[in-house]
């Protein structure tokens, strides 16, 4: 069955079904009455700071912060008070400084996701620890021959990651493309999710939640619910799509809209390639290029099957998994609505062809210096369920090469310039979505086939008893860095890694 038919097919039931989907969240959202919620549907774009002269200089705060979210008020953390922080705007060979202040009760930090800028000292450090009251100024140099694309910017301190996330902490970086697309709008389009609980504050997170990584009851597009946005037909826009969901995969469709991807996560595809649907793990980027036609489109995350488990779990949890349907793995859950686009009015003139994108550098052809596996694993649970003095947390490892994270390990060390080869193995139930600061991946090998074309990214889901290889050139920069599970439960749990390139 094709994307299309399935959401005509569920289309019926989508009122029903985005009811049930938040239903879960009780007394917050329903109290609002569902449909009855006040202004602010509009899609709103976050605020835009752009480099000039070669220089972005800017402050960002992590603090507490109020928001409304459909009809209430919401407590949340967020950079500079807005969900998401301000979009960052610059270009290849710019210098991008952030002054960051912690506001927040826990440490933190802050990781430029994608950029390929030098981990060591101020740069994108994942090491560093910014206290409650304390600041640290970032200096990001970004090479001259940086790909353009969409990226972003959250915390990274090991063991609150995924709260910080979710608390909403995260904002977007475009790098501008020398020679864009002609389009008639850009939008930045961040996906987040969220669990509020009749208060407005954010929800317990439960053992359970964390390890199967948590998935919010609400979903947000740039901070709000279900916005809508318009257009005249004939149209061509791009959408930056960014998914800052802590562990939720998104599979995106745009009914009665002709799609295009034209990036992902890093660089522009040398074609645009029409697409009916389009699956982001956490923290992946896409790109899409939307020729409008007239109608009003709704932009639907299905759900996906990134595993989970019940196989490993539901004897010694006795049935108490979390909310949510059937057992609460992921995958079981209903569509989820996120944005409505509505196109009317009168045709726009004719849309210009889209010129292709640079050719890509293809690591395949280029010889490897040194090729590793990489075995990530969610283990067993020495000393019992909910025993021993490790906490909740320690209910079940997630490692790498069976070592849980420590920071002043150094796990791999590569050669700078050396392009080298790794075979990320899973040997659990679940997905896990591996990422690699600062060096790009460039994935040649998935289920035992070839992939096809150079395909770049930065994070490469790596699926339950499953396996990918990629290619990596460790050029530019030398210092240490890390790779580990984009769903971060799975990170600040210690699937996470360190490596030194020198
Ligand atoms: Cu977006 Cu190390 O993460
Ligand atoms: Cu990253
Ligand atoms: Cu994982």
């Amino acid at each position: 069955m094709s994307p299309l038919s399935r959401r005509q097919l569920l289309a019926l039931g989508a009122a029903g079904a985005g009811a049930a989907a938040v239903g879960g969240a009780g007394l917050w959202w329903t109290g609002g009455g569902g449909q009855a919620l006040g202004g602010g549907r509009e899609l709103v774009q976050p605020e835009v700071l752009s480099s000039r002269d070669g220089v972005l200089d800017l402050a960002l705060e992590a603090a507490p912060a109020r928001v409304r979210i459909g009809a209430r008020e919401a407590h949340v953390q967020a950079f500079n008070g807005s969900l998401p922080g301000p979009t960052l705007r610059v270009r290849a060979g710019d210098t991008l400084r952030v002054s960051m202040t912690n506001r927040l009760e826990a440490p933190t930090n802050l990781h430029v996701h994608g950029l390929h800028v030098s981990p060591e000292g101020h740069g994108d450090n994942p090491f560093v620890s910014i206290g409650p009251g304390e600041s640290f100024d970032y200096e990001y140099v970004l090479p001259d021959d940086h790909p353009p694309g969409t990226y972003w910017y959250h915390p990274h301190h090991h063991g609150h990651v995924a709260d910080q996330l979710a608390a909403g902490l995260y904002g977007t970086i475009v790098v501008e493309d020398p020679d864009p697309v002609p389009v008639a709008r850009e939008r930045v389009l961040v996906i987040s999710d969220l669990t509020l609980d009749g208060s407005g504050d954010l929800a317990e997170v439960t053992p359970m939640e964390r390890m199967r990584g948590r998935e919010g009851e609400t979903v947000l597009v740039n901070g709000r619910l279900r916005p809508s946005a318009t257009a005249a037909p004939g149209e061509r826009e791009l959408w930056r799509v960014v998914n800052a969901c802590p562990s939720r995969f998104l599979r995106l469709s745009l009914d009665g809209q002709t799609l295009r991807l034209s990036g992902r996560d890093l660089g522009r595809l040398p074609e645009a390639v029409g697409v009916t649907e389009v699956t982001l793990a956490p923290g992946n980027r896409v790109e899409l290029l939307v020729d409008t036609r007239e109608g009003t489109s709704t932009l639907v995350a299905a759900p996906v099957d990134r595993g989970g488990m019940a196989g490993m779990m539901d004897g010694m949890m006795g049935g108490t998994s979390g909310r949510g349907g059937s057992g609460g793995d992921p995958g079981s859950g209903e569509p989820v609505d996120l944005l409505s686009l509505e196109v009317a009015g009168e045709p726009a003139g004719h849309l210009d062809p889209v010129p292709p994108g640079p050719s890509l550098r293809d690591l395949r052809e280029e010889s490897v210096a040194a090729r590793r596996t990489l075995d990530f694993a969610m283990g067993g649970m020495g000393g019992g369920m909910m025993g021993g003095g490790g906490g909740p947390g320690r209910m079940m490892s997630f490692t790498i090469d069976g070592q849980e994270f420590d920071a002043e390990r150094t796990d791999q060390r590569v050669r700078v310039g050396a392009v080298e080869e790794w075979t990320l193995t899973n040997a659990s139930p679940m997905d896990h979505p591996v990422h690699l600061h600062v060096w790009p991946m460039q994935v040649v090998a998935e289920e035992g086939r070839d992939a096809s074309g150079a395909r770049w990214q930065d994070v490469v889901n790596v699926p339950a008893f499953g396996q990918v290889t990629v290619r990596v050139a460790f050029e530019d920069f030398g210092g240490r860095s890390v790779f580990h599970c984009h769903i971060l439960d799975h990170e600040d749990l210690g699937m996470m890694g360190t490596l030194e390139a020198r």
